[in-house]
């Protein structure tokens, strides 16, 4: 233990070798050495209650839905429709219409591109993006802004990685049509003050877009306390299965836009002359979703519910402020991302040691970590490195795993030296 560490406040309800006990792949070694999962932020970990309930879809439940009156298809529908109800609950959408099933973040937000940017978008119209953004919540809109001539104007950050609220409200002029805001930070953990942000644009009539992919699996969601106008997030990140998503929607706003992909299920009716439209949310569920993944995902949001996303939050940040200490005694460690309020992420840099080396020499000791730009090479430009070593954290993880991490460093500075 470190002497200067801080009192570290882990909320007594929670019994983390229980929780781990529940997570199969938490039990696997790797290289010889019991596994120490640290790249949460990439994809976490399934719960086997989760994994139980693929098994059953998938040998008691499984058929197309919405198409058929035979009892597997009514089963298969009511257990996909029971999990959009579940993740209405999750963020405490107003309106289960308003839970559209995608991919995982990146379709969510193409959805939106495609569905309010290229009907709602023009020549000249500007858009509002971070430099905190993951590609997924930038290319998009770049690829919107090249096809109609629209313009991107980024807030910047601070040394700390924490957006430069100052500089938010003259962004804005009269062509700004949407912002576009990570609720937090993929790369440096930051926690961006999103309701503040939403409330300021809607005092111009600009909806907002929240990337939640890395918000959703840490910190207690509400939509309608943020009040945003679209919410992204992904179920591999938040202990479901990879292929799913969630785009949420205030109704108004999805009920004027385009459909983004077309097909099966997101009609009415069809014919060559004309094709109407199935009701939201339906309309941008185009073909055979992945019901699968999404009942697992209504599954992973109950295990996640049952423990409290106020009681992940808690211990998640007691793992963040005894990693932080522990790291402030590691000379050559430059800790990249030191924002006021932080979900458990390190992002780092050694001194003389390249991150893939750092990674592939953590991997030796069964440490899981990521190394590389993170998908957010803005971030990693205005902090002029090239990649850093991503340390992210979920509520299985220890203060042990912690010890792990800082003692595997030290032997990579010793391999370096
Ligand atoms: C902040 C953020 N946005 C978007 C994404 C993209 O998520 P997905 O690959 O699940 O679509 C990620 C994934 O790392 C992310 O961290």
């Amino acid at each position: 233990m470190n002497a200067r560490a801080e009192p570290i406040h882990v909320t007594p309800a929670f019994d983390v070798e229980r929780v781990r006990a529940d997570f199969p792949i938490l039990q696997i070694e790797v290289e010889g050495k019991p596994l120490v999962y640290l790249d949460n932020a990439a994809s976490s970990q399934m719960p086997q209650p989760v994994i139980d309930r693929l098994v059953r879809y998938q040998s008691t439940e499984h058929a197309n839905i919405h198409r058929a009156v035979h009892t597997l298809s009514e089963r298969a529908t009511a257990a996909y429709e029971e999990a959009r109800a579940k993740l209405q609950r999750f963020i405490n959408a107003p309106d289960v219409r308003e839970v559209i099933f995608t991919s995982g973040t990146t379709e969510a937000i193409n959805l939106v591109m495609h569905g309010y940017g290229r009907k709602f978008i023009q020549a000249g119209d500007e858009i509002i993006l971070t430099t905190l953004e993951h590609h997924s919540n930038i290319v998009p809109w770049q690829m919107l802004a090249e096809e109609t001539g629209a313009i991107i104007r980024v807030l910047p950050i601070n040394d700390a990685g924490e957006l430069c609220l100052d500089q938010f409200e003259p962004l804005f002029n009269d062509r700004t049509k949407l912002v576009g805001v990570s609720h937090v930070s993929n790369a440096l953990g930051s926690i961006n003050p999103v309701k503040q942000m939403i409330a300021l644009a809607h005092k111009r009539g600009v909806p907002v877009l929240v990337d939640g992919a890395q918000a959703a699996p840490h910190l207690p969601v509400d939509v309608q306390d943020l009040d945003c106008d679209f919410y992204a997030f992904s179920g591999h990140k938040l202990c479901g299965p990879t292929g799913i998503g969630v785009l949420y929607g205030k109704a108004a706003l999805l009920e004027k836009m385009q459909p983004f992909k077309g097909g099966g299920d997101m009609i009415l009716s069809v014919s060559f002359e004309k094709t109407v439209y199935n009701a939201i949310p339906y309309k941008f569920e185009a073909g055979t979703p992945p019901i699968a993944a999404a009942i697992g995902l209504g599954a992973a949001v109950d295990y996640l519910s049952a423990i409290g996303m106020d009681v992940i939050a808690a211990h998640e940040h007691a793992l963040l402020q005894y990693a932080t200490s522990q790291f402030s005694d590691l000379p050559g460690l430059r800790l990249i991302g030191t924002a006021q309020d932080k979900a458990a992420v390190l992002s780092f840099t050694l001194d003389g040691i390249h991150p893939h080396d750092v990674g592939t020499l953590l991997n030796q000791d069964g440490i899981a970590v990521r190394t590389g730009h993170h998908c957010a090479q803005p971030v990693m430009a205005r902090f002029k490195v090239p990649a850093t070593t991503r340390a992210s954290f979920a509520f299985y993880n220890t203060m042990a795993e912690v010890d792990a991490l800082v003692a595997g460093i030290r032997s990579v500075q010793k391999v370096f030296a």
